[in-house]
């Protein structure tokens, strides 16, 4: 195939972040597909995460914020993209509670941005590649609010009722890309994630913290009495996750993904100061760490995805464990101090005062 019939590329959005580069990196591994990484480079993104992309003739790093039109419009039409998959999002909790106003402005204002952009690049092209174009957003299940102990789990009917301001502005954006399927036509796709885990995750989230936390031999702090439950997915089973939407989903659909692997966060961190006792066990035991400190406000106690719409109409399943997954995951830590110090330098110990120098 000569490179002007060739299929464009795929634009992916947020592609420096944690989910964002595992997709990458799988992409270029796995298929001949050619990338675009669309990605403003915040304290959350780091081109080190891309891997072996950085050395492939089928990558390109474009640094530009999705807020800014005129930088989207330049990337869509140099690139001519097949699809978008939007992943870039201001995505810490906690750094939402103290500073809402950034997520509103990434989150709802950056997907207004990207939508606007590329309704009119849709828009304008031949009948083949209009009917082809996909623009798949990346959302959360934080969307569907709190699951009491029996509940059953989301699904996609679930209704909306978002309790943070992350979860809002995330919620917001989905409200947007559903409004611009229903009345422009935009084909969009959606999935709603549960927690993610796996490696190169900023050491600000559960897993990572706990892993850098227990390594320094510093206290790990269990918010509340440490019974909030998430619904944990091994990151390389969510890139495949959103491949095999990309690839087979329906436009105008929504799908739910998670890995079957509700887990009390007492439990988790635990579970983490067991495996560190094994590899470190000189230090053993993790475990007299844990302290119990001030609880998240509006912490949501329990997330669960029911995946089965997914799981039936696509084929998708996890395939990792969450005891396979969070022992890869240790190791990975372990052996890449280098990316952990890298990313912890700039504004990560201001980060670390705030959030935990008055619980
Ligand atoms: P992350 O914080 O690790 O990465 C976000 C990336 O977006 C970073 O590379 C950052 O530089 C980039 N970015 C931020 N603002 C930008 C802007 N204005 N313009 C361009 N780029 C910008 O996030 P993640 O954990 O990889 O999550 C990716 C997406 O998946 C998010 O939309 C998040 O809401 C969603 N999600 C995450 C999880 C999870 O457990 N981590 C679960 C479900 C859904
Ligand atoms: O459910 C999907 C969501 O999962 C994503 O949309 C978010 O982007 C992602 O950050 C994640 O949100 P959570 O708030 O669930 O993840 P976090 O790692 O921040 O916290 C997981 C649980 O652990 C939560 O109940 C809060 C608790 N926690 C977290 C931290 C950072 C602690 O007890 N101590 C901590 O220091």
């Amino acid at each position: 195939m000569s490179p002007s019939n060739a299929p464009g590329p795929l634009l992916i959005t947020g592609a420096a972040g944690f989910i964002g580069s595992c997709l990458v990196r799988q992409l270029i591994g796995e298929t001949r597909d050619r990338i675009v990484s669309f990605d403003a480079l915040t304290y959350a993104g780091n081109p080190q995460s891309l891997g072996q992309a950085l050395d492939s003739d089928r990558h390109v790093l474009v640094r530009a914020d999705i807020r800014d039109a005129e930088a989207v419009r330049s990337a869509l039409t140099t690139h001519r993209p097949r699809a978008i998959v939007h992943l870039a999002a201001e995505s810490h909790v906690d750094r939402s509670i103290h500073g809402p106003a950034e997520f509103i402005s990434t989150n709802v204002t950056g997907t207004l941005v990207l939508l606007q952009e590329a309704l009119a690049f849709w828009r304008e092209l031949p009948d083949a590649e209009r009917a082809a174009f996909r623009f798949h957003h990346v959302s959360t299940d934080e969307v569907f609010g709190s699951l009491g102990a029996d509940d059953p789990a989301f699904c996609e009917t679930t209704a909306y009722a978002p309790n943070s301001p992350y979860s809002a502005s995330k919620a917001g954006s989905d409200f947007l890309v559903r409004a611009w399927h229903h009345t422009y036509g935009l084909p969009t796709l959606l999935t709603n994630c549960s927690n993610n885990y796996g490696p190169y995750q900023f050491p600000e989230k559960l897993i990572p913290l706990m892993i850098a936390h227990a390594l320094e031999g510093r206290p790990l702090p269990v918010y509340g009495d440490g019974a909030n439950v998430r619904d944990w997915l091994y990151v390389e089973d969510h890139a495949r996750a959103l491949r095999a939407v990309l690839e087979r989903g329906k436009a105008g659909e929504t799908y739910n993904v998670g890995g079957k692997a509700e887990r009390r966060n007492l439990d988790v961190v635990q579970r983490l100061c067991e495996i560190l006792d094994a590899r470190r066990p000189a230090h053993a035991p993790h475990a007299r760490l844990i302290t119990f400190v001030k609880d998240r406000p509006g912490h949501d106690r329990r997330y669960a995805i029911d995946s089965s719409k997914i799981e039936r109409e696509l084929g998708w399943s996890p395939g990792e464990s969450f005891e396979s997954g969070l022992a890869r995951t240790v190791d990975w830590y372990l052996d890449n101090p280098e990316w952990v110090r890298a990313v912890r330098s700039g504004d990560y110990q201001r980060w670390i005062e705030r959030n935990y120098g008055a619980r």
